[in-house]
């Protein structure tokens, strides 16, 4: 069995994303600026935000954290984000979701400009990606997609289950791996809580991809000797024995699942620290495009 060791991988990315800002910096352009907007005070959301806000810090990036609080209105929020659209020294910028229940997630994602839209969530950018156009893929299934390609993991042809249909993580990755593209070309089956005898089809599985956050879902008994598995889930739960009292538990059995996987990403350490790569990525895009 090999890890899937995202936490080397993304540091490879940022290494290599360090060197272009330098090169961009020596011919006097303007380092890449993302700017990040969390509302509210959910623990995780704060933590996802820190770690991309130092992200950037530390290959060169400028960085802005905008924090706002829980009350504000859906309109306020709307504003700060037709500002960040109109200021014309942010190459990018992401509102963390989830957001408070009183504002509308498809509103705000619809007021952002599709061109700093560096989470590649705008309807425009999704239209795009589906179309196998350019434009920025969300964050988490472009890092899916550099994970498999670093570790040179075949998936022409290959049967592909994803397991969970977010707009985020399964429906996108469901529709990228069956393009016709580098890592791409695969027979992809996007399964969801309504799917009939799951471990019938996820047996059949050549490469499995779970983003259910739903801690220890998927076992040994439902996978096939040689899967490979991309697992997507970090469940906070409650740990006293460690310093920040809680760990990060994936949707994969990992014990079990692991003695029958020929390739498997860690949680943590797997996945989670290649979406900040793939948004320093965006972000970098993003700056070059203008
Ligand atoms: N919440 C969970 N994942 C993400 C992400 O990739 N971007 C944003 N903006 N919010 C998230």
């Amino acid at each position: 069995m090999v890890l899937l060791d995202g936490k080397k991988t993304s540091a490879d990315i940022r290494k290599e994303i360090a060197l272009e800002v330098e090169e961009l910096k020596k011919n006097n352009k303007k380092a890449p600026h993302l700017v990040a907007i969390i509302v509210g005070n959910n623990g995780a959301s704060i933590t996802y935000v820190n770690a991309k806000v130092k992200a950037c810090k530390e290959v060169g990036f400028e960085s802005t954290l905008i924090e706002l609080p829980k009350e504000i209105s859906e309109q306020e929020l709307i504003n700060k984000i037709n500002t960040l659209n109109n200021d014309k020294f942010i190459d990018g910028f992401i509102v963390q979701l989830p957001l408070p229940e009183h504002i509308n997630e498809e509103n705000i994602i619809m007021a952002i400009n599709p061109d700093k839209d560096v989470d590649g969530f705008h309807p425009t950018n999704i239209g795009k990606m589906t179309l196998n156009l350019p434009t920025f893929i969300p964050a988490t299934p472009f890092g899916i997609l550099e994970l498999l390609e670093r570790y040179k993991i075949e998936t022409s042809g290959k049967n592909v289950i994803v397991i969970g249909r977010s707009n985020i993580v399964g429906t996108p990755i469901s529709i990228l791996l069956g393009q016709k593209r580098n890592v791409g070309n695969a027979t992809v089956t996007l399964t969801h809580s309504r799917t009939v005898d799951l471990p019938k089809i996820t047996k059949q599985a050549d490469i499995i991809i779970v983003a259910l956050g739903v801690p220890n879902f998927l076992k040994a008994d439902m996978v096939k000797e040689g899967v490979v598995i991309v697992d997507v889930g970090i469940t906070r739960v409650e740990d006293t024995s460690k310093k920040n009292r809680f760990k990060l538990i994936g949707d994969v059995d990992f014990k079990e699942v692991s003695q029958k996987a020929s390739y498997i990403t860690p949680v943590p350490g797997g996945v989670g620290p290649m979406t900040i790569a793939m948004l320093l990525k965006n972000t970098l895009l993003a700056c070059k495009r203008k």
